[in-house]
């Protein structure tokens, strides 16, 4: 038995970076071995999607991409592909511009949906870069469609975020409040897209998105109209970047990244959250660090994306251990692949179907897009305090 994958984009989630530990198609291979069908790439730069399917069928990958065409649009792949080469599953890698709206040129998953029904799809963060309004219409669609959809939040995956959760499950606790703190090394980001706001939505809602995602994961709700946030911005005197390697001047000063932004919310429940985000560290490390707190407890997730994630749990001591009545418990989660498991996940839950399967995942569509929506609110409050400060103050030159 094949099980059938096409892959739409043939960019580094699908097929690897030297930039991080992406590469959705390695794990594919390695949780399907020989059932694995790739029947499709789908990419408008074909020159790249040949090259990409060239590679594989050099490797000892190659019996898994056999079958596989190239196509341009989903639209060729939907005329193309037919019988035994339907897929399954469709994993969507494509720039969120494509994505998350029913408007055509951004709709690239309801294009999906309506020409491959019973298909499933991941889609990766963010769910797009467009109004939310058109996800939530996305949204609607797959529920409507009963489109099994799962987006990629891979840190939701962890086993150390699954370890924080047991915890708070199992001592019954409410989380009080969640802090979240990602310090980017930029000098090697030289992606100029990555830094223009317009194409890449900014550092919030590109890149603490993750972040963003766990704070709710763990917070629950956020009340939207309760974020407040402050940002440096780039020609701010704080602002300065010393190391970076390509010409900002290429990007109008509109545009460009704040450097800093920190911000503050309610949940729903009452807890609150905290993110700071900041571009300032030269070399390749990031240094990121999540904590969620509860009464009598601080669970601290350090450096979550790297190769040897740390899990550092203060919980109250137990009778008869001593006179400290704390504890603190500090785990390395090495081994741990969050992007094996989310698609292994996906693969699993699209192989079982029926039944309760769906609440394996863990990230569904309408859930991203809420994180979505927080990002988008954080970036807006960041940009009306800074001009509400810019009016009253200016800066010696
Ligand atoms: N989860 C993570 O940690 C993680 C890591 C890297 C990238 N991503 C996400 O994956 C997505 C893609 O990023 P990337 O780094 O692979 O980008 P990329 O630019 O390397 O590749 C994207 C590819 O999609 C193609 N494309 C554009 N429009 C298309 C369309 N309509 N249909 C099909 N293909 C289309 C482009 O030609 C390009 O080849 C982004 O949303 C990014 O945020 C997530």
């Amino acid at each position: 038995m094949t099980f059938n994958i096409l892959l739409v984009g043939a960019g580094e989630i699908n097929f690897g970076s030297v930039e991080g530990p992406w590469n959705h198609s390695r794990r594919l291979e390695s949780k399907l071995g020989l059932a694995l069908c790739i029947v499709g790439i789908v990419d408008p730069y074909q020159t790249r999607a040949n090259a990409a399917l060239e590679g594989k069928l050099a490797s000892d990958a190659a019996p898994a991409y056999v079958s596989c065409k190239v196509f341009s649009t989903v639209a060729e792949a939907a005329a193309s592909l037919a019988g035994e080469l339907l897929p399954q599953l469709a994993i969507v890698g494509a720039p969120p511009f494509a994505r998350g709206s029913d408007i055509p040129g951004k709709d690239l998953e309801l294009q999906l949906a309506i020409a491959f029904p019973g298909c499933a799809l991941f889609v990766e963060k963010p769910v797009s870069s467009d109004h939310v309004d058109g996800c939530w219409r996305v949204a609607a669609e797959f529920e409507k469609r009963r489109v099994l959809v799962g987006v990629g939040y891979m840190l939701r995956y962890s086993k150390a975020v699954q370890m924080m959760k047991q915890i708070i499950k199992e001592n019954n606790l409410a989380v009080m409040g969640t802090n979240a703190r990602y310090v980017m090394a930029y000098e090697w980001a030289r992606k100029l897209s990555w830094w223009n706001k317009d194409s890449s939505g900014g550092p919030i809602v590109e890149q603490a998105t993750h972040f963003c995602d766990l704070s709710r994961y763990f917070g629950g709700d956020v009340v939207l109209p309760s974020v407040s946030a402050q940002i440096v911005a780039h020609d701010e005197v704080p602002g300065v970047l010393s190391a970076k390697r390509f010409d900002e001047s290429l990007v109008p000063p509109e545009k460009r990244l704040p450097r800093m932004t920190s911000a503050t919310w309610k949940y729903a429940s009452g807890a609150v959250g905290t993110l700071t985000h900041v571009i300032a560290l030269h070399g390749t490390t990031y240094d990121t660090e999540f904590e969620v707190y509860a009464d009598g407890y601080r669970l601290k997730l350090i450096d979550p994306y790297g190769s040897a994630p740390v899990l550092s749990i203060r919980r109250p001591g137990v009778v008869g251990e001593g006179p400290a009545c704390d504890h603190n418990i500090v785990t390395n989660m090495r081994q741990d692949d969050p992007f094996y498991t989310e698609l292994s996940t996906m693969i699993d839950v699209v192989s079982e179907s029926g039944g309760n399967v769906r609440s394996k995942i863990l990230s569904p569509y309408e859930d991203a897009v809420k994180t979505y929506e927080l990002t988008w609110q954080i970036r807006r409050a960041g940009e009306n305090s800074e001009r509400q400060f810019s009016a009253r103050i200016s800066y010696p030159q």
